[in-house]
């Protein structure tokens, strides 16, 4: 098992008092009236009336399991008509209808009977299966109807779900509107017999994502499908059927497939440890599972930044988007294809196979013979087999573009695709050499006309990317216009006196604390506007000039998540003038005994989430690269909202010099929050943003400072003590004791998770920013966290002497490569 996600408020809440009869059967005689319920045989399942949420007049008759702790429902009759009362009534009609009427015999819904038997009953089968037959006939094959035929959100074991193509019955799955509206959702996920079947999760009509075709061993893009000790798989493709169908290996080993409201496909199991549901298998699980996410003859690789390269041989379509990470115009071929004069087949391996819903397959032709039709076609794009099993057997042939394709790797699949035979080392070296140089040529022509046109490009995108940053993203966009104008946007220049005038002197009383970079105080202007202050300390390597370009620089870094600067003053000494935040900073609130408490669940998420989009349009969005390196609990503000703004971001420009992947002498940096590579090396990157946003993350979920941590078990620092819990799927322990999480703990698991990536030792395993905004709001699967940064037992010269933690002490004349800035 991956990891341990629980859900709450994905169960729906039962009916606490429910007079059960000992019987699992509805006949003509004895209908089910609200507030009773039926239990099958076994008390796997019950059947009943109940409400998605409590103290609600909406009822609908349900099916949820009877044995575990954490009941879910997993089949609704009524799932779009609610009943407004609780005089609904279940009945066996003579005619063999299973029917839900309301008060005064209003039908609601029925099932439909396909001939009528001399004693018809409704049976609730121990399988979750609620089944209408014949009293004295059990074969399943005469069933008049059954509740495994029209799924809801959910499959259980034994469900087909897929076409049965005699009786004209289609099996999918259906989201619900949300957790507490069980109707008919904007997701489907179902069974497409065009070409070689496939299934596919669609938003409305739209494909969100695709399985893949059935290999004999799995769906082509589920390399996760395994033998597994809980459940056995099959996959059917008949004439008269095509179905995926999963079966109990235990059957108290409990296992469903739901699609979730938000469009996720789970496989959930019950964990008896734990007395919850949890995860194994989301899909889509990454950003690779996002249908054509790389268009026609790209690939998608998870593990390559940006995601999407087009297969070898192929070209972008539209370079400039390609490089603004557009993929949407796809690739071609860099040598077009020439049927006349004969094409042949390239091999390329490890892949999920493209959509084939434009193909035709036949089982029993061999590779030999699939090559040689796929080569008499013209409109015969590739061709491999159709099962892999063994070595490999049957012909898949594609007629169109190939898209949806993936990167897999040991577990993907070989697939044959038509080249011009100049392409296949047959044609002559010299002239594709040339060819590859005016290629070449033309490229960076290319790239210089237009790399201002395509870095607008980006910045708009990105922005957008970012939901609900759209007047930052114009903001963003505006600067960038005025970029090549001469005249940079004014930064209002203030007066010494007037700041004098507003401190009353830089009087103590105003003084907010010590930054990383100098004292600030609080000030109010003549008109009453408050500011804060942020006198830097005299060991500024900068010259004016310079510094006063970098300041120009960090005012146009606006973001709703970042402290806006407002001014500068630069008379005898440089000073630095910030909006006012009036709630102070974050370390101002988690760590304190009675502040914490006003911070809950949804704001410490709310704050996460901000601080993660500031520091991604700092690293990515804004017109230049800043990598604060300084992000700590201190330089978190809180506005009056208790919304998060990052602050003192580009000062370690102006303190440390230029700004790339670079190392460097002047480290600036607080204890507890810098990573291994900058602390031993003075090695810096944005990944070094990402490692304090983690650490920051486990502060924020357990109330707990990185630096000075202490446990009585082990004296691993937070990261270290976080893993372990994580390792052992015991998160919750790490939660703040004062957090009540009850309805969020997905969440704040989730964020545990995240915040564990992005303190990996080694930079190149940490998320890009990007990476994380995407992995906070979403749900696919992430990868399991290695050890953290520094996970060794407190021996490191850097970890936090207890004895002296909190002393002062500042280096930066020494020959320590650390300025270490204490907290003020
Ligand atoms: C219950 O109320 C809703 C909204 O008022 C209505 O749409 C629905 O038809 C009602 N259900 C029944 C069974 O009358
Ligand atoms: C009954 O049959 C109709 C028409 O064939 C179909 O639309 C409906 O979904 C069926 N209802 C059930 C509950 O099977
Ligand atoms: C689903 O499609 C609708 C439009 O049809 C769109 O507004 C919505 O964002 C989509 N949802 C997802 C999760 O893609
Ligand atoms: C099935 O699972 C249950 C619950 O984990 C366990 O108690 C039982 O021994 C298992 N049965 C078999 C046959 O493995
Ligand atoms: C795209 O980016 C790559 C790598 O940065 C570069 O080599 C190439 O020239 C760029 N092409 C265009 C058209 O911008
Ligand atoms: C598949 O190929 C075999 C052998 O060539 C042939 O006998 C059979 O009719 C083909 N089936 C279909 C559905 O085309
Ligand atoms: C090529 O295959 C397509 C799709 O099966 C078919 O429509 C077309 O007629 C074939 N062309 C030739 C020349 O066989």
């Amino acid at each position: 098992m991956k990891s341990l996600h629980k859900f709450c408020c994905f169960c729906f809440l039962l009916p606490p008092f429910i007079l059960s009869d000992a019987t699992d059967t509805i006949t003509v005689n004895e209908p089910l009236a609200d507030g009773k319920t039926i239990i099958s045989s076994g008390g796997t399942f019950e059947l009943g009336f109940f409400s998605p949420v409590v103290n609600s007049r909406s009822r609908y008759l349900g099916i949820w399991y009877k044995k575990v702790a954490k009941s879910a429902v997993v089949w609704i009759a009524n799932r779009d008509v609610a009943m407004n009362d609780t005089d609904g009534l279940l009945k066996m009609t003579d005619q063999a209808k299973l029917t839900l009427v309301k008060s005064r015999d209003t039908a609601i819904w029925s099932t439909n009977a396909t001939r009528s038997v001399r004693n018809p009953v409704a049976q609730l089968l121990d399988s979750g299966n609620l089944v209408v037959k014949d009293a004295a006939d059990d074969n399943p094959e005469n069933y008049l109807w059954q509740s495994y035929d029209y799924p809801t959100d959910t499959i259980l074991p034994g469900v087909k779900l897929g076409l049965d193509l005699v009786k004209g019955i289609d099996r999918y799955l259906q989201s619900s509107k949300s957790s507490i509206d069980p109707s008919r959702g904007d997701f489907l996920y179902r069974t497409d017999p065009n070409g070689f079947p496939q299934q596919f999760l669609m938003n409305n009509s739209l494909p969100q994502f695709r399985s893949g075709p059935w290999n004999g061993l799995r769906f082509s893009g589920s390399p996760g499908l395994k033998p597994n000790p809980v459940y056995t798989y099959e996959f059917v493709n008949t004439p008269k059927e095509i179905y995926y169908k999963f079966d109990l290996i235990n059957s108290s080993v409990y296992s469903r497939l739901t699609l979730s409201s938000f469009g996720v496909l789970q496989r959930l199991n019950w964990n008896y440890r734990a007395q919850d549901w949890t995860v194994y298998v989301n899909a889509p699980a990454d950003n690779c599972d996002t249908y054509g996410l790389c268009d026609a003859y790209g690939i998608c690789n998870i593990a390559n930044s940006p995601v999407c390269s087009c297969l070898d041989r192929f070209v972008p379509q539209s370079p400039n988007d390609w490089n603004a990470t557009d993929w949407s115009s796809g690739c071609q071929r860099r040598t077009p294809l020439d049927c006349q004069k004969g094409d042949g087949f390239l091999k390329y391996t490890g892949l999920k196979l493209p959509d084939t819903r434009w193909s035709w397959y036949n089982d029993s032709i061999n590779l030999k013979e699939c090559e040689k039709i796929c080569l008499k076609n013209c409109s015969c794009m590739a061709y491999s087999n159709t099962d892999v099993r063994g070595k490999g057997s049957g012909c898949l042939l594609w007629f169109d573009d190939l898209i949806d394709i993936t990167m897999i790797g040991d577990s993907g699949q070989d697939i044959y695709i038509r080249m011009a035979s100049s392409e296949l080392g047959t044609g002559s070296n010299k002239a594709k050499k040339i060819g590859i140089s005016l290629c070449l040529v033309v490229l960076v022509l290319l790239v210089l006309g237009l790399t201002l046109n395509v870095q607008k490009k980006r910045k708009r995108r990105q922005a957008e990317h970012v939901s609900g940053e759209a007047s930052t993203g114009t903001r963003s966009t505006q600067y960038l216009a005025e970029e090549g104008d001469k005249e940079d946007v004014e930064l209002p220049l203030f007066e010494l006196k007037t700041i004098i005038q507003a401190t009353d002197n830089f009087s103590r009383d105003k003084k907010l604390g010590e930054g990383g970079f100098g004292p600030v105080y609080k000030g109010t202007l003549v008109g009453g506007q408050e500011i804060a202050v942020k006198r830097l300390s005299q060991n500024s390597i900068q010259g004016l000039d310079e510094f006063k370009n970098e300041v120009k620089c960090i005012a146009k870094l606006q973001h709703r998540n970042l402290v806006k600067l407002l001014g500068c003053c630069i008379q005898e000494e440089k000073i630095l003038i910030y909006e006012f935040m009036p709630n102070k900073s974050l370390d101002f609130f988690i760590f304190d005994h009675d502040r914490r408490r006003f911070l809950d669940w949804p704001k410490r998420f709310q704050i996460i989430t901000g601080i993660a989009r500031g520091l991604l349009y700092l690293h990515q969005d804004s017109r230049l690269t800043i990598i604060h390196r300084d992000l700590k609990a201190d330089n978190i503000l809180l506005d009056i909202d208790l919304k998060p703004k990052i602050s003192d971001f580009g000062l370690a420009r102006i303190f440390g010099g230029t700004e790339t992947e670079a190392s460097t002498k002047r480290a600036v940096g607080t204890y507890g929050y810098i990573s291994p590579e900058y602390a031993v090396d003075g090695y810096f990157s944005t990944k070094l943003d990402v490692f304090s946003f983690g650490v920051l993350v486990l502060e924020i979920v357990s109330g707990k400072k990185n630096r000075g941590f202490s446990h009585p078990d082990h004296h691993h620092n937070l990261l270290g003590h976080a893993w372990l819990l994580y390792k052992e799927g015991r998160c919750p322990e790490l939660i703040d004791a004062h957090l009540s999480v009850s309805c969020h703990l997905y969440e704040v698991i989730r964020s545990i998770h995240v915040g564990l990536l992005c303190v990996q030792q080694s930079p190149d395993d940490r998320p890009s920013m990007s990476s994380v905004v995407f992995m906070l709001a979403g749900d696919g699967s992430l990868p399991f966290p290695k050890e953290p940064g520094y996970f060794t037992e407190r021996n490191l010269s850097f970890e936090p002497d207890k004895s002296s933690s909190g002393k002062k002490e500042n280096s930066s004349g020494n020959a320590l490569s650390i300025t270490l800035l204490d907290a003020r």
